[in-house]
């Protein structure tokens, strides 16, 4: 069965840059599971963030779980640094990866973590065929780009569905949740089945960032 209480991987995107290894003792502080990296190229997505080396940077500062999103065309090009920098974890999207058997044996030959991510148009019966290969599947709950966009509520259907859908065949395999998590919305995505909360804004711009991790945390199904 997926773990037994909720995960919480704060996003660094939301996190103050200029003070990045304060942030990062904030969410290890607070007992975050995953730091979660997000990074973006400008194409697949309409932003830029950073590459292998700030995750470097990261990753030097903490022993937490590094979870890297890759928001990034052509992302077997770049798996393979991103797992030398200290990343635990890769999740790909299923819209970037023509060949995603291939992409997901790739990632786990290097001694990751592999996970799938898709966008909130694409529904999660793409997921099928791959679902026993996985260890994650990242459900985007806001179209990728940004930090603090507004949670999309077809993302619980999806949730439900995939759940279902992971006690036929992997029932071990993650399913975390990534864009406009609150701790409003929390409990209703872990009821459907996240076993992950990923959040940006609500950890890092929180004015007591300990008690909103607490609070994500203590969720359970
Ligand atoms: C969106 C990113 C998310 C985002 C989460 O493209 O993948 O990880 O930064 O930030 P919030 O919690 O602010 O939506
Ligand atoms: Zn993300």
């Amino acid at each position: 069965m997926p773990a037994p209480s909720t995960l919480l991987a704060p996003s660094i995107l939301s996190a103050d840059f200029t003070r990045l290894k304060e942030s990062i003792e904030i969410a290890t502080t607070a007992g975050a599971d995953w730091m979660h990296c997000d990074i973006m190229d400008g194409n697949f997505v309409p932003n830029i963030t950073f590459g292998p080396l700030i995750v470097q940077a990261i990753a030097a500062c903490t022993s937490m779980i590094i979870d890297t999103h890759l928001m990034i065309a052509n992302p077997d090009r770049y798996i393979e640094d991103f797992i030398k920098a200290g990343s635990h974890q890769i999740t790909v999207h299923q819209e970037t990866c023509p060949h995603l058997h291939r992409t997901i044996q790739f990632i786990k030959s290097l001694g990751a973590k592999a996970g799938v991510s898709i966008n909130p148009g694409t529904p999660v019966s793409t997921l099928e065929s791959i679902l026993p290969d996985l260890d994650l599947v990242l459900l985007m709950s806001v179209n990728p780009g940004f930090g603090g966009q507004k949670f999309i509520p077809s993302s619980i259907g999806k949730t439900r569905q995939l759940h279902e859908m992971r006690l036929q065949v992997n029932p071990q395999m993650v399913i975390a949740i990534d864009g406009g998590i609150t701790e409003e919305n929390a409990q209703e995505v872990v009821s459907a089945g996240a076993d992950a909360l990923i959040a940006g804004t609500a950890f890092f711009k929180s004015t007591n960032p300990a008690l909103t991790a607490a609070k994500i945390r203590a969720m359970t199904r």
